[in-house]
């Protein structure tokens, strides 16, 4: 309980060296953090806080698939345990029926060509109660109107990962990215992104073989990013 996040102590063990595939499990956290120095709501036995330490050999410019590869599995995972279809706004926002159900904090420890380390951080609105919750957020429990059963659901999120994980070490990202347009609402929508500073806005025609996202502005020009904050117009 004294725990501030589980990111943090994923850092701790990072740097200490701990093995590829080592997980910290939160049954709540009063620092969790969100993106973009955001904080993420971790009530104690509601919802699944996990810090996943992975080890992968690849280019830091390639460790935003590893996002998307997460989104993927646990829109897989919530399918799989609640029938639930979650959509995936890129890069890292879990939705049902626009709102949020989900997020992925990635966290990577780089040289400039390679990855040390990447903590991988999900944070998923479980048994939340309706009334416990932002009208911007809601929970399985919300959408399911009944208690769903967090181990279930965390076992088949790591199958998912760990599957995952393999086909992308083993095949690149295509099929990833394959199964990533299959859950997302972003491709085809006006979006706005801020991005370093500044205003990206146009038709989000595309995502790139590294997991970023095209956007064709008005001008006719395509611009890619990274990473960002959407916002979806129409
Ligand atoms: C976001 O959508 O802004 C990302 C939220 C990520 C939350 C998870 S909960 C487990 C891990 N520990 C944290 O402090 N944050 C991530």
């Amino acid at each position: 309980d004294t725990l501030g996040s589980s990111m943090d102590m994923a850092m701790e063990l990072g740097v200490k060296g701990a093995p590829s595939g080592t997980l910290v499990l939160a049954e709540s956290q009063n620092q969790g953090r969100g993106r973009l120095g955001r904080v993420w709501f971790s009530p104690k036995y509601k919802g699944l806080y996990l810090s996943l330490i992975l080890r992968p050999d690849m280019l830091p410019t390639q460790a935003p698939m590893l996002t998307l590869l997460s989104a993927v599995s646990i829109c897989e995972a919530i399918k799989a345990i609640t029938g639930i279809d979650a959509q995936i706004k890129w890069p890292n926002d879990i939705l049902v029926h626009n709102k949020k159900l989900a997020g992925i904090l990635t966290q990577v420890v780089a040289e400039t060509d390679k990855i040390n380390f990447v903590i991988i951080g999900i944070g998923i609105n479980v048994n939340n109660d309706r009334k416990a919750l932002l009208s911007t957020a809601t929970s399985l429990k919300e959408q399911r109107r009944e208690d769903i059963n967090r181990v279930s659901l965390l076992q088949e999120v790591l199958r998912r990962l760990e599957t995952n994980y393999l086909v992308l070490e083993k095949k690149g990202s295509s099929q990833i990215l394959e199964k990533w347009r299959l859950y997302n609402i972003t491709l085809g929508k006006m979006v706005k992104i801020y991005c370093q500073g500044k205003h990206i806005e146009g038709e989000a025609v595309n995502i790139d073989i590294d997991g970023g996202l095209l956007i064709r502005k008005d001008t006719g020009i395509t611009d890619k990013v990274m990473a960002g904050d959407v916002v979806h117009c129409r």
